[in-house]
Parts: structure tokens; sequence; C-alpha cells
């Protein structure tokens, strides 16, 4: 028998990667793994206190790390972090080894989004529009390429784009 294709969530910070998949893998009876979590559980520190002591290069290794052994698994939902696509090593896996979903959202979003985050060193300076704004130019292309299907959660709920998940990946 076939083994169910993993589904893995790519895609920007605040496009809601987390709460999708979480609802995504219930909604279909799957495990669901979110690699920052599993990241931070793995080397028992936060994220910003991976990239203050092991800087963002550290923190992409420990990444690529996790996705080589999340995407391993078999019929799981993987959520992974905004960063995922930079190396081209992660996305050849991402592709091979799973469906993947690019969850498109605007800058504005974004902005709304993680207005109160701390937890994402990226974002923790005041030009965070101009960041977001630059790798939406370097990262949109990337998440594209990878990705087998495209859906946009800017305009509506959690609720609704799983279903819509549901309904182009199972048909
Ligand atoms: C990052 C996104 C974060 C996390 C890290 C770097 C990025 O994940 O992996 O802060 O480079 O976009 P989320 O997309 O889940 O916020």
């Amino acid at each position: 028998m076939q083994a169910l294709p993993n589904l893995i969530l790519i895609g920007p910070m605040g496009a809601g990667k987390s709460t999708i998949g979480r609802l995504l893998a219930a909604e279909l009876s799957r495990d669901f793994f979110d690699s920052d979590h599993e990241i931070q559980a793995r080397c028992g520190a936060d994220i910003p206190w991976i990239f203050d002591v092991e800087g963002e290069a550290g923190f992409r290794d420990r990444e690529t790390q996790m996705i080589d052994e999340l995407t391993r698994r078999e019929g799981v939902v993987i959520a992974t972090g905004g960063g995922a696509v930079l190396r081209e090593e992660n996305r050849r896996m991402l592709r091979e080894r799973g469906t993947v979903i690019y969850l498109y959202t605007t800058v504005e979003q974004q902005l709304r989004r993680t207005a109160k985050d701390r937890n994402r060193p990226l974002l923790q300076r005041p030009d965070r529009e101009a960041v977001l704004r630059e790798m939406f130019g370097v990262r949109d292309p990337l998440y594209r390429a990878t990705a087998d299907v495209t859906v946009r959660t800017d305009r509506r709920g959690p609720r609704a784009v799983v279903n819509d998940i549901v309904r182009r990946v199972t048909r």
C-alpha cells in the first residue's frame, strides 16, 4: 500500500503555519510537528538564545538537520520556519518528501500578526517593515518554486484555509 504523503507547510513569519498545521493535522487525523518547536525542545533553549549564541548560521544548521529528520516520517503534517526555503538542500528535501503547501500572506498582514512578537530575532528592530519587504522579495519566488499548492491566508480565518487545503490535497 502506498504511504500517505507528508503535508509540509512553508511560508513567511505570521502566515499561520503553526495554527493551520495543528488544525489540518487534527482534521486529517495525522500527527503534527512544528520545526521551530522541535529545534527548541532538542536544544533546550528558545530561538532568540540560539541566534544569540550560535548566530543565524548555527540556527540554520539546526533547521536543516530538523527538516531532514521530520521529513523522513510518513503521513505527518509539518510546519517549517519562514527561512526553511533559503537553502537549496532544504528545498530539495521538502519537494522530494511531501506535498508542499505555500501559505501566502501580505507584508501588511505579517506586520499585524507579528507586532508584539519577541520570539523572532530577525524582527526585533525598528525597521521591521523594510526587513519583511526585503524578505518577501527574496523568499516569495523560493516558496513558489518549492510548493505544489499555494493558499492565501490573509483574507480568511484558519478554518477556511484548512478546508481549502483539504479540498486541494485530497482530490
Ligand atoms: C525565521 C522564521 C521563524 C524562525 C526563525 C527564523 C525566518 O519561524 O524559524 O525566527 O527566517 O523567517 P516562523 O516562520 O514560524 O516565525
